[in-house]
């Protein structure tokens, strides 16, 4: 698949490199540092473009900035109409401690308002980036870790389920877009738990049903 990067930093960077990995193309967009591009699409063979050029012909695309970042990215990307876009952000505020929006509404939900023609996908923001080079090591085996993904558009999910097995995860249905709403809070939980708790970043988790 053509995928379009926009924000090639922690998440964009890792996930990048592990679909070009996968014999994606993958073409990276939106850094202050063009260098930074250049060097991510040398090093995976893949592109470094505009966030325009990015989406253009793209079949998939990652949304990974700050929510400061958001409106910027897709004033660029236009309406991205038709395009299967994976939403990794969390609505923080600068300081990264607070949600900005939530309660009765989300990031996931906000993003689809905006650009209500793109087929959303709610990922990979409930997984620390510390944990996807090992995720991708161990891919095939054993048990893979969850990834949650929700989203309205039940054609975007099983489309984007393929992207997510190729870092290694397994992707576990949460729901809608709505889910934002109570997802968004659990990835602060993840990320207390990577990066305030001991044992280092690299976390991942596995949902279990127990039979009565
Ligand atoms: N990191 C994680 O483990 C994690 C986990 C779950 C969810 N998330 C969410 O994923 C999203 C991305 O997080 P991240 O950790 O990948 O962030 P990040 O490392 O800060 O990367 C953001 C990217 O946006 C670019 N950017 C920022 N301001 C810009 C500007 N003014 N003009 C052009 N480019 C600009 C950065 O450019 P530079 O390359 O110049 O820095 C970088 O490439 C966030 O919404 C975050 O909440 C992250």
């Amino acid at each position: 698949m053509k995928i379009a990067i926009l924000g090639s930093g922690l998440m964009g960077a890792k996930l990048g490199r592990l679909w070009a990995a996968s014999g994606h193309e993958v073409t990276f967009a939106y850094s202050r540092s063009p260098a930074k591009l250049q060097r991510l699409a040398t090093e995976t063979g893949g592109r470094a473009a505009s966030v325009q050029e990015a989406v253009t012909g793209a079949d998939a695309v990652l949304l990974a900035v700050h929510w400061s970042r958001v409106g910027d990215v897709l004033e660029q990307a236009g309406d991205l109409a038709g395009l299967l876009v994976l939403n990794c952000c969390v609505p923080l505020d600068d300081s990264d401690s607070e949600i900005v929006v939530g309660g009765t509404t989300s990031g996931a939900e906000e993003l689809a308002r905006l650009r209500p023609e793109a087929r959303w996908v709610a990922c990979f923001n409930t997984s620390p980036s510390e944990s996807f080079a090992s995720v991708f090591v161990a891919k095939g085996q054993g048990e893979p870790p969850h990834l949650l993904i929700y989203g309205d558009d039940a054609g975007a999910k099983r489309d984007a389920a393929p992207l997510i097995r190729a870092i290694g995860f397994e992707p576990l249905d949460a729901g809608g877009l709505r889910t934002g709403r109570f997802a968004e809070p659990f990835a602060m939980v993840t990320a207390e738990l990577a990066y305030a708790q001991p044992g280092g970043a690299a976390l991942t988790y596995r949902f279990h049903k127990r039979r009565a």
